[in-house]
């Protein structure tokens, strides 16, 4: 089954001019998406080749823009957070110069695209929608989980604001939760990740790095 994860950065920057030094304080809070890119994708020494990530960046003068990682392509992504930091600067420098909507390929895996989370919801084609959402009905009770391509929509440090909810209504995203905590999104990330990983039971999709 093919996991993806939609996680959408009120301010997190669209541009490259970021610190690596100051990634919070210089990157709109980039670096809450970059934690969430290490949850979804990697496990202990390995790369969970079934995942999706969206990074939909709606900070600073070149937003929208989306940047997708493809765990079944990408090469030597490390989990500490300068190397991911490092490689979402180069792929926001290289690119793109295509027409808004269209992801390009910055290095195997790794796409960026001009666009905001209606053009990133285009790329997702026909698969289960939810969103995660504190105080929904629990992931648990959930009987079908695992058994389709899902995609899950997260918010930042911020949460949803109230276009994104319409949006996320309007496509049908079904709204889920992972218990009575207002958790991290890495965090969220890694409990779906656990309960998918529960029901697939050893999965032959992962494999070591
Ligand atoms: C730090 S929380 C956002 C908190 C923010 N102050 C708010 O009120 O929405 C970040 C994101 O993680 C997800 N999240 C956090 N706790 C959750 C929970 N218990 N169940 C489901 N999703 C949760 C939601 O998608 C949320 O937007």
């Amino acid at each position: 089954m093919m996991r993806r994860f939609v996680i959408i950065g009120q301010k997190a920057t669209a541009s490259d001019d970021f610190l690596l030094e100051d990634v919070p304080g210089t990157g709109g809070r980039l670096d809450v998406l970059l934690r969430c890119v290490r949850a979804a994708l990697l496990f202990s020494h390995g790369l969970r080749r079934d995942v999706v990530v969206y990074l939909v960046l709606l900070g600073g003068p070149r937003a929208p823009r989306v940047l997708r990682l493809d765990a079944a392509a990408v090469k030597f992504v490390r989990p500490d957070e300068r190397s991911l930091a490092m490689l979402a600067r180069k792929a926001l420098a290289n690119g793109p110069e295509a027409r808004a909507g269209e992801f390009v390929e910055t290095r195997p895996g790794i796409s960026v695209m001009n666009g905001g989370l209606g053009d990133a919801i285009a790329d997702l084609g026909a698969v289960t929608r939810y969103v995660l959402d504190e105080g929904a009905t629990d992931i648990r009770e959930l009987a079908e989980l695992g058994r389709n391509d899902a995609v899950f929509f997260l918010g930042d440090h911020l949460g949803f604001d109230g276009a994104t909810r319409a949006q996320l209504t309007t496509i049908g995203a079904r709204p889920v939760g992972v218990g009575p905590m207002s958790l991290h999104t890495e965090d969220v990330i890694a409990i779906v990740s656990n309960e998918i990983d529960r029901r697939e039971a050893l999965s032959p999709s992962v494999r070591s790095l």
